[in-house]
C-alpha cells in the first residue's frame, strides 16, 4: 500500500533516481507492481538486490515486524537506508542500526511523515523562533473508529510485531515529543487491549480480521514521563465506538504557550489578556513526499538525516517501554543505552 500509493511515485518523481528493482515474495504482486511502475527487475530475496553494486538505497515498506532485519542487512551490504515506521521493535536492535549506519556512514531513516506535517513543521519553527518556555503536558490522540488494517502485515504479531501502539502510536508519541524539544523519557505505562476486534461481530472499513486468532491490540491508552516533568498521554485505537470515523488532536500545555495540531494553533497569555495565533503553514507538499525527496537529498549531498535515527531510536526505547508496561501492569522506566 504505502510503497505503491507514496515511496515508488515519490521516487519516480526525481530525476536524480532510478528504481532498479522491486522486492516483493508475492509474485503476482511483484509482476504487476514491477510493470505498473516500469521497474527493471523483481525478486522475492533482498539478497539479490544487495549483490547489485548499482543500488544505492534501499526504501523498505515491508511489515514492520522485518524492518529491523531488513534495515540491518541493507545496511551491511553498504546501502543508505530509508525504512518506513517502526524503524525496530527493541531500543537495543534500533540503537544498533544507528551504530551501524553511522561506522560505515550510511545515512538512515525512518518514515516519520509527520515531522514533515505542514502545521508540525510551522509549530515547530514558530516555538523555536519564540520563547518555547517549558510544556508540562501532552495529550495526544489518533482514534480511528473502523479503521482495523486487516493485511496479514498488521494483524499478525509475527509479521507486525505489535498492534495499534505500534502503527499509530510511533507518529503520537514522536510528534508530542519532538514538538515538546524532545526532553529526555524516564518512565512509561500503558494498556492495552483488543475487546473489540476480538468480539468476532465487529466489521471494519479496511478488510475483514480473523477475530479468534487476531493477536495485537487495537486499542492503547498510557503515558510517559520525561525528565523536567513533561507528561505525555496518548489515546490510540482502530475500533473506537466514537462519533468521528477519523480523529487526531496533539495539544502541548505550557507555561508560555499551548498548541494544537492538526489545526494549527498556538495560544498564549500577551499583556493579561488571551491571545492567539493561527498558522498559516508554507509548505504545500505532501508529507510522504517529502520523505523521500529529502532523504534522497541527504544522501546526495552528503547532509546529516532530517529525521536523526537516534531521535526515533529513542522513541522505540519508548514504545518499547510501553510495551513492557502493559504486560507488566505498571509503570516501568524507559531503558535508553548508556552513552
Ligand atoms: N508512515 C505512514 O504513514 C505509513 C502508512 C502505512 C504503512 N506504513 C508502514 O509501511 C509498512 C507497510 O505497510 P503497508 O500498509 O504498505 O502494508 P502492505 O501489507 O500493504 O504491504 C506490505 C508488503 O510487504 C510485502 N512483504 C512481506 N514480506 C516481505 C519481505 N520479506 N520482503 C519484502 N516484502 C515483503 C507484502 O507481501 C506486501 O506486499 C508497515 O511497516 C507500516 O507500518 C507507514
Amino acid at each position: 500500500m504505502i510503497a505503491c500509493q507514496e515511496h515508488l511515485p515519490g521516487w519516480l518523481s526525481l530525476p536524480q533516481a532510478r528504481v532498479l528493482w522491486l522486492v516483493e515474495p508475492e509474485q503476482k504482486r511483484a509482476a504487476k507492481v514491477a510493470a505498473q511502475f516500469g521497474i527493471p527487475r523483481h525478486t522475492p530475496r533482498l539478497e539479490d538486490a544487495l549483490a547489485d553494486a548499482e543500488v544505492q538505497v534501499v526504501d523498505i515498506c515491508a511489515p514492520s515486524g522485518l524492518h529491523a532485519r531488513m534495515t540491518r542487512q541493507a545496511l551491511q551490504a553498504g546501502k543508505h537506508v530509508l525504512c518506513e515506521k517502526p524503524m525496530a521493535l527493541s531500543a537495543a536492535e534500533a540503537f544498533q542500526l544507528v551504530a551501524l549506519a553511522r561506522q560505515g556512514q550510511r545515512k538512515l531513516m525512518i518514515g516519520h511523515h509527520l515531522r514533515f506535517d505542514p502545521v508540525a513543521l510551522a509549530l515547530v519553527q514558530a516555538l523555536q523562533e519564540s520563547d518555547r518556555g517549558q510544556f508540562h503536558a501532552v495529550r495526544a490522540q489518533w482514534l480511528r473508529k473502523r479503521r482495523l488494517p486487516a493485511r496479514p502485515g498488521f494483524v499478525r504479531r509475527e509479521l507486525s510485531g505489535g498492534g495499534v501502539l505500534l502503527d499509530l502510536g510511533v507518529h503520537m508519541v514522536d510528534l508530542a515529543w519532538w514538538v515538546a524539544g524532545c526532553p529526555q523519557p524516564v518512565a512509561a505505562s500503558a494498556s492495552l487491549n483488543n475487546r473489540l476486534g476480538r468480539r468476532g461481530d465487529v466489521q471494519g472499513e479496511w478488510g475483514s480480521w480473523d477475530s479468534r486468532t487476531l493477536d495485537v491490540e487495537d486499542f492503547a491508552w498510557g503515558q510517559l514521563r520525561f525528565e523536567g516533568g513533561l507528561l505525555v498521554s496518548f489515546e490510540l485505537s482502530w475500533l473506537a465506538l466514537q462519533p468521528e470515523e477519523e480523529f487526531q488532536r496533539v495539544q502541548w500545555f505550557g507555561d508560555r504557550w499551548g498548541a494544537l495540531w492538526p489545526a494549527g494553533r498556538l495560544f498564549a497569555h500577551r499583556r493579561g489578556r488571551p491571545w492567539e495565533v493561527q498558522l498559516a503553514p508554507t509548505h504545500v507538499e505532501k508529507p510522504h513526499r517529502l520523505v523521500v525527496q529529502r532523504f534522497a537529498q541527504c544522501v546526495l549531498q552528503g547532509e546529516a538525516e532530517p529525521v536523526p535515527p537516534e531521535q526515533i531510536a529513542t522513541v522505540t526505547a519508548m514504545i518499547e517501554a510501553l510495551y513492557r508496561s502493559a504486560r507488566q501492569g505498571n509503570e516501568v522506566p524507559v531503558e535508553l543505552p548508556r552513552s
